[in-house]
Order: C-alpha cells, then sequence, then structure tokens
C-alpha cells in the first residue's frame, strides 16, 4: 500500500471526520455516541495546531486512510509533561501497518518536544490497539472496571504509558 505521513491540513478534515464518525458509530474506541461536524473536527485541529500538538495524517493521494495525534493527558498545570495520544486508522485500511507508521513519527515528535510521559487510554476489549501500543513500548499501568458504558455494556479502561525520556 502506497502512502505518505505529514501534518494534517484542513483539507484533510472530511477524511478525519468520516474515520471519527465511524468510529463513534461502530466501535466502543471512542466513549461517545453523538457524530461530530466539520466545524467540530476543524475547531479540534486548529486547537491542536494552536498548543503545538501534532495531528497527522496518512494519505494515498487525496484519501485519508487514518490520523494520529496527542494533547493535554489532562488540564491542571501539574500534568503539563504528559500527553495522550489517539490514533484511528479507516475502517478499510486496518492491520496493514498503519497504526504503527503513524504513531512512530507522533512518539518522535513528543520527544523532540520534550514531553515527559505518553498516555494511551484504551477500553480493554480493544486487543488490536493494545498490541499497537505494546509493539511500541507502552505499558499497561491501571485497569479501571466498567468507567464506561456503550452499546449496552460496561466498559473497562486500560490506562497504558510510555516513558519518552530515557
Ligand atoms: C487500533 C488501530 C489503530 C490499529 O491500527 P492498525 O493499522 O490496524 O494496526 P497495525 O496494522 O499498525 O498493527 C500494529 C500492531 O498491532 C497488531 N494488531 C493489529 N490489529 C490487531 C488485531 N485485530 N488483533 C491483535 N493484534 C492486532 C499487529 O499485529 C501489529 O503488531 P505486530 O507488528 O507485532 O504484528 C486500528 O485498528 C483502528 O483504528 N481501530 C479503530 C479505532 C481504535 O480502536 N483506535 C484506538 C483507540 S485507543
Amino acid at each position: 500500500m502506497t502512502y505518505i505521513v505529514r501534518p494534517a491540513t484542513s483539507d484533510d478534515l472530511p477524511g478525519i471526520l468520516l474515520i471519527h464518525n465511524d468510529a463513534v458509530r461502530n466501535t466502543a474506541a471512542i466513549w461517545m455516541d453523538e457524530e461530530a461536524d466539520l466545524a467540530d473536527r476543524a475547531a479540534w485541529l486548529a486547537d491542536h495546531i494552536d498548543h503545538g500538538f501534532p495531528v497527522l495524517v496518512a494519505v494515498q493521494g487525496h484519501a485519508v486512510l487514518g490520523f494520529s495525534a496527542y494533547g493535554h493527558y489532562r488540564p491542571r498545570s501539574g500534568y503539563r509533561h504528559t500527553v495522550e495520544n489517539s490514533i484511528y486508522i479507516h475502517p478499510d485500511a486496518r492491520g496493514r501497518g498503519l497504526g504503527f507508521a503513524l504513531m512512530k513519527p507522533l512518539v518522535a515528535h513528543a520527544r523532540a518536544d520534550g514531553h515527559h510521559v505518553m498516555m494511551a487510554c484504551i477500553e480493554a476489549q480493544n486487543t488490536a490497539s493494545i498490541a499497537l501500543h505494546e509493539r511500541l513500548g507502552f505499558r499497561e499501568v491501571g485497569r479501571m472496571p466498567e468507567v464506561g458504558r456503550k452499546f449496552g455494556r460496561w466498559l473497562d479502561l486500560v490506562l497504558m504509558q510510555l516513558m519518552l525520556e530515557a
């Protein structure tokens, strides 16, 4: 599969929206039921850019195959050295290495920007995401039973952590 990974621009927003809303409708990866619209995703991209946080896309021509990003883990100032990542691949492009290809430069960006820790908060049945993060060196540091609910079932949260500094 031929694609390039690059920073997202506003031209990528329709593709990002499509992937985001598919994950809202069909997965327990995003713990919400309300789909987003273009204005919401534009505000999300602008907020990341304003804070110097990256949003990366994998694209084939004009088609967005997936995106990765990180932002504040929690808003209070004491957490300022910790970031939390997001990674979403188009349903037709999963399992072909794109998740890894979008996460590697994201982690490198966080290291280069001097962040200390990257967190991933993953629904416990999401074996693909847990496997992807383990491959990147993340380790499970916590498990919170039944803190979420979607599709008529309780969701457990797995906290995974990567130390960015040696
Ligand atoms: C989770 C997700 C990002 C993984 O991306 P991907 O492109 O499908 O994953 P990759 O092909 O890069 O695989 C990365 C690693 O995860 C493993 N993996 C991928 N899919 C897997 C699955 N269904 N079950 C177990 N392991 C899996 C791969 O084997 C690979 O490890 P390896 O190289 O050691 O074999 C993608 O499936 C996705 O977007 N899912 C829906 C949204 C989501 O869950 N996002 C994460 C929220 S925390």
